[in-house]
């Protein structure tokens, strides 16, 4: 099934590129063994434990393209990641951080979404029970460091959306409310006072970590604190379009549209997003391509709540076949050399960090994009 209306031609271009990423995948499995792709500041991956908030791509692409080629080897080798998140959550290995729904979205919840396995389901479940934890008495879920961090208390950041799937699903499959209520909160509070009137984003905003009181927004990753960092931006319209599914509330897909319609507005003329939507720009300035890839993904969640007859149903599917074209055409590695699958994306620019490369989200965005349009596999963030 596909969310959008597809030539032949794209069609053909598509399955080559699913096949080409496809190779890479299975090669950077069969060459990396149980290590996981770091980010690097060079065009390559930098290969090592699972400590950081994005080894849940890497297993990810495993399951994607295990539901593509039904081969066992990917099957095999994202079970053995999973084994290896079970004894980082054990051993509670860097997780003081709300990043658990990517780290555990991906790898066992996918796990139980493909393969129904009770110890999968238990793991995800765990992983949720430790998301709860970052839930502070105010009433928001902090993004990093420890509960009273003078910094970092009372901070929440607009990337969380990503990650209060997990709750949600908790919530339905255990029956018990609290880790919904926990999500619906964040996903309101977030719409609230990270989206703002022009529906560009802060990155990230403060409150007063007593009394909730709200201070302001500001920023970690992007040209500076009033600006609009282009993936979260994209954090934003994938996160609130799923929150919508998982609650019906119209005015979070209102909001993802809103956001959606800001991104593609603000696009440069390749259809690809620089790394800040005010940055200035010049010939050197950085794009993200997983910004794009991300987003791309947002745009199908949100086509898929859009009834037939529902006029921007044809204009975000347009935009969706221009930018997953358009990642295709001037971003992808097909035919190269490479360990990645999507070239130009950049982690953190102004620290200097993984400024123009390979990044593992944007490459499992890009995939997950590509299987949503040509074989309906919507990727592992709700169940089936
Ligand atoms: N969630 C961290 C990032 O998008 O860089």
């Amino acid at each position: 099934m596909s969310t959008t209306n597809t030539t032949n031609a794209q069609s053909t271009t598509r399955q080559a590129a699913i096949e080409d990423a496809v190779a890479k995948v299975r090669r950077n499995l069969e060459q990396r063994g149980l290590a996981f792709p770091h980010i690097a500041s060079e065009k390559r991956y930098d290969w090592g434990a699972n400590e950081d908030w994005i080894e849940g791509f890497h297993t990810g692409l495993a399951w994607l393209c295990y539901e593509y080629t039904g081969d066992d080897f990917f099957r095999e080798q994202a079970n053995r990641h999973i084994e290896d998140f079970d004894r980082r959550l054990t051993e509670r290995v860097c997780l003081d951080h709300h990043d658990i729904g990517f780290l555990y979205g991906p790898s066992a919840f996918a796990g139980w979404v493909i393969e129904g396995s009770e110890a999968h389901r238990a793991l995800a479940l765990r992983a949720a029970d430790l998301l709860m934890e970052r839930w502070r008495a105010p009433g928001y879920i902090q993004a990093w460091g420890p509960e009273g961090d003078p910094k970092n208390g009372g901070r929440i950041i607009i990337d969380c959306l990503m990650n209060l799937p997990l709750l949600y699903w908790a919530s339905e499959t255990t029956g018990n409310a609290a880790y919904g209520e926990v999500a619906v909160r964040q996903a309101e509070l977030s719409r609230r006072y990270l989206v703002r009137g022009d529906d560009s984003s802060y990155h990230t905003f403060y409150f007063d970590q007593t009394t909730g009181v709200p201070i302001g927004g500001g920023t970690h990753q992007g040209y500076h604190d009033g600006s609009t960092w282009t993936r979260g931006q994209a954090w934003g319209i994938y996160g609130f379009a799923l929150s919508y599914r998982y609650t019906g509330r119209g005015e979070l897909l209102a909001t993802a549209k809103r956001m959606a319609d800001y991104f593609l507005a603000h696009l440069p003329e390749d259809g690809v997003a620089y790394w800040d939507f005010n940055a200035p720009v010049t010939a050197t300035t950085n794009r993200d391509s997983s910004a794009s890839a991300i987003a791309l993904c947002g745009l199908l969640e949100i086509i898929a709540h859009l009834p037939e007859e529902d006029a921007d149903r044809q204009r975000y599917g347009e935009a969706a076949a221009r930018a997953v074209d358009a990642l295709i055409r001037g971003y992808a590695t097909i035919g190269e050399e490479a360990e990645g699958l999507l070239d130009h994306g950049s982690y953190h620019v102004r620290g200097d960090l993984g400024p123009d490369g390979y990044m593992i989200w944007g490459d499992y965005y890009y995939l997950e994009a590509l299987l949503r349009l040509e074989r309906g596999v919507p990727g592992y963030w709700y169940e089936r």
